[in-house]
Parts: structure tokens; sequence; C-alpha cells
């Protein structure tokens, strides 16, 4: 296998995949030999480089006009000509929201867009998330087994981003097809008999973004972050554009749902996969908000994030020429000795776990961070004090093939209903 400049690359550099299972389920444990020989290494079969250590990835997040978020959405397996005129027959056109906008426009975008995340704002949003996450248990507490992604972790962070949106409850079930076609679209490697269905889908949920914003303008005073938008394109036109509106709709839902659904499922396996932490949480709830972030940071929902580079660059003492593109696996960088500490081990009292770059870094990092921790914080304090005695059940994990979005399909669980403390001590 040949380097972009024809020289031969290395065995390891030769060999990765990220669509294979290895990186599937466990990307820092994949890129490992990357991290201590190999940091930067030029991939054949994805055509991408990619950086794997902590201070490189940060450097990178820093400097955005350097290390361009333009791909961030981009397609990473190139469609065929079947695919691509699905596509084109829904009027599919998926441009700009702002995680993947340039400067000069994405500042103001986002400054402009800004309030509704804020930690006032946020604690409106409270209440829902506990009502739902009560309601959701209440329906399985007493059968002893449960599918937590498929009975609660999918439709309660979906629940949530439509209400944060302002998008009035849609078909949860078409919802959750779409997202992971778009997820598959964006960051997977369909097979080319997959590739239609995928348009099919994707171009669906184009157009059904389309309608709800359209519905949304009716009532442009309605609560939801879609409506705060379509209110400040009034005043910033040239800022909130409708190409951002229709794009943010359809890659909000995603956003907004997706990563926290997978999150909070990632950090329910690794918590019951030891269960004296689990028990410390159980017995302690202060200690839920550091563990979170400690999930965050050892097996988060985003394992890597791209960039293109728009000028002759250096990454970690590597040359890399204009027009490359970066796959940076922040999943790697959260498991780098040199940040921190015995990286693998998983330890709810580190003092520096929220260092983690699950969330990217610098002018674009996550706006719905906050929300996000808030919906798992929420989570793991029902399932503490509801279900202490829950145990993982025996399964094989699995996961949607991908380079980015990252959690379990599923993720069973039981225990014994006759021990549930609602029972022993009513
Ligand atoms: C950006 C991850 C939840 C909205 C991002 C980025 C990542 C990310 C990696 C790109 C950062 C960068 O380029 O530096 C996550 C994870 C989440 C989560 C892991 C859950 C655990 C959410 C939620 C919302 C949201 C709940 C919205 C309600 C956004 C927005 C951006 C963003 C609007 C673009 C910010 C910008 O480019 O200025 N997120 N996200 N995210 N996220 Fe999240």
């Amino acid at each position: 296998a040949k380097g972009p400049t024809g020289c031969p690359v290395t065995a390891g550099a030769a060999a990765f995949d990220p669509f294979e299972d290895g990186y599937q389920q466990d990307p820092p444990d994949y890129v490992r030999w990357a991290r201590d020989q190999e940091p930067v290494f030029y991939s054949p079969k994805l055509g991408y480089w990619v950086v794997t250590r902590y201070d490189d990835i940060k450097a990178i997040f820093r400097d955005n006009i350097t290390f361009s978020p333009a791909i961030a959405l981009e397609k990473i397996t190139p469609t065929g000509p079947e695919a691509n005129a699905v596509l084109e027959q829904y009027g599919f056109a998926l441009n700009r929201t702002l995680v993947n906008e340039d400067e000069p426009a994405h500042m103001p975008r986002r400054r402009v867009l800004m309030e509704p995340f804020t930690p006032e704002h946020l604690k409106a949003h409270e209440p829902l998330v506990r009502q739902l996450a009560r309601e959701y248990v209440d329906r399985f507490v007493n059968d002893g087994r449960a599918d937590l992604v498929d009975q609660m972790l999918w439709e309660v962070p979906l629940t949530v981003a439509l209400h944060f949106l302002g998008v009035p409850e849609e078909d949860m079930d078409k919802l959750r097809e779409y997202s992971i076609a778009h997820t598959v679209n964006t960051w997977g490697r369909p097979k080319p008999e997959e590739q239609v269905a995928v348009a099919h889908a994707v171009g669906n949920f184009w157009q059904l973004a389309g309608q709800i914003l359209d519905k949304m303008r009716l009532n442009p005073e309605a609560a939801g972050w879609m409506q705060y938008g379509i209110r400040k394109q009034r005043e910033h036109p040239e800022v909130v554009t409708d190409s951002y509106l229709h794009s943010m709709m359809m890659a909000g839902i995603v956003a907004a749902h997706e990563t926290t659904a997978n999150a909070t499922a990632n950090a329910m396996k690794l918590l019951l996969q030891h269960p004296a932490v689990w028990q410390e949480i159980c017995d302690d709830p202060s200690l839920i908000p550091n563990a979170v972030e400690e999930c965050l940071r050892h097996n988060g929902s985003v394992a890597a994030w791209r960039r293109l580079v728009t000028a002759d660059a250096q990454v970690g003492g590597i040359a890399i020429p204009a027009g490359s593109k970066l796959l940076i696996v922040t999943s790697s960088a959260n498991h780098d000795e040199r940040h921190f500490a015995d990286a693998d081990l998983f330890d709810i009292r580190r003092d520096n776990a929220s260092d983690h770059l699950t969330f990217g870094y610098g002018s674009h990092q996550c706006m719905g961070k906050n929300l996000a921790r808030m919906e798992m914080q929420i989570f793991l304090e029902e399932f503490t004090r509801r279900l202490p005695h829950m145990r993982l059940a025996e399964q094989t994990f699995s996961y949607v093939p991908n380079t980015s979005f990252r959690g379990p399909e599923h993720l069973w669980v039981e225990w014994d209903p006759a021990r549930n403390p609602e029972r022993t001590q009513p």
C-alpha cells in the first residue's frame, strides 16, 4: 500500500480500517499501536491522514483556519451514481450548519444562536427529562430484564431533542430509521446494494426537515431552538440563512439525539462492567457528575471527527500538504497516557476527566454539551436510585459500522424485581 506521494506506508497504516469490528468494538485500543509508534499516519484504505495523540488533536481543534471543519458532515465513503441520483431526486442539499461552517461565517452565527444553550435556559428542560426518565423506568421496572437502548435510551433523548428544537413530536420510529441512515450515509461504508436504501431514507429525512421547518415558520413565536433561529433570521438574514435552517433542522435532530442516546448506553455499559464502581455511585450519587465526565472520556459516543487541511501544515512533526483530509481520533486522544495518567483505568474520581475531547474543543466545541451532561446525569440518578441491583446480561455488543457515532445497538440488563427498592422500602 502506498501513501499520497507514492511512498510505501507501514504495515499498521496499510491495515487500518475503521469499518472493521476491531475499531467498532474499541477505537482507542484499535489504534494503540499508532499512539505509541506512529501517531500521525496516512491510511490508504480511507484516503485520510489519521491523528491519534491528545496534544496533536487539540492543536488541530485550536486552529480552525488551517484545519477547516468544512468536511465534518461530508460522506466519508463516496456513493455511486444510482444513490446520488436518488438523493438528487429528493432535492437533497444538506449544506453548512455550524459544525461544518468556516469563518468568518461561523462565529457570528454561533453567537446569535447561543442563548438557548445557557445554563438558565437549559434548567427549563430539566423537569421534562426527569419526568420522561421516570415514566420509561416505570414501564419496565417490574420486568427484571430490559434492553435499555430500545426501551428507553433511544426514545427519551429523541423526545428531549425534539422538545429542545421545538419540533412537534414526530413519528419516532421513522426518525430513528432516518437518523441511523444519516449516520451511515455520513460516516459509514454502506455496501453498494445498501446505498440506495440509505439514500431514500436520507432523502426522506431531508424533505421531512423541510416540512417541519415550513410548519414552524407559521408559528415562529413558539418555544424551541429552531424557532429562535427563525426569529433571529429576521434581524440577521445574512447570518441565519434559509440553507442553514433547513440543514440544521435535519442535522440538529441527529446531533442532539443520537450522540446523547449512545453516550448514555456507553456509560451504562461501562459502569455495569465495573460493578464496584456502579455500587459506589449507587451509594453516593454526588459522584455522578464526575462519573459522567469519566464515561465520556473513557467510552464517549463520538469516536473521531474530521478536518480539511487548507494550507501546508505540520501535525506532530509530520508535513501534511494542503488539501489533505484528517480523521482525528478523539477517543484515542482520550486514552493518551501523555495526558491522562493510567489512561485505560476507569476512575470516576479522576481530576482531569473533563479534559476529554469527546465534545471537540475550541471555537466549534459542542454547543449542546451541558444539555447532554444534564440528561446523562438524570438517567444515572434514576437508574442508581431505582435499579441499583441491575447487572449486565450475557450478550455480545454490536455497533452500526462507522467512524464517528458509536454506541451499542442493544444493552440488555437484568435484576431481581423482588429486590426493587420501591418494594423493599416503600
Ligand atoms: C458540535 C459531540 C450532544 C449540538 C459537536 C462536535 C462534537 C459533538 C464532537 C464538534 C466539535 C468540534 O468541532 O470541535 C457531541 C456529543 C454529544 C453531543 C458527544 C452527547 C454526548 C449535543 C446536543 C446538542 C448538540 C444534545 C444540541 C441540542 C451541537 C452543535 C454543534 C455541536 C450545535 C456545533 C457547534 C459549532 O460548530 O459551533 N458536538 N454532541 N450536541 N453539537 Fe454536539
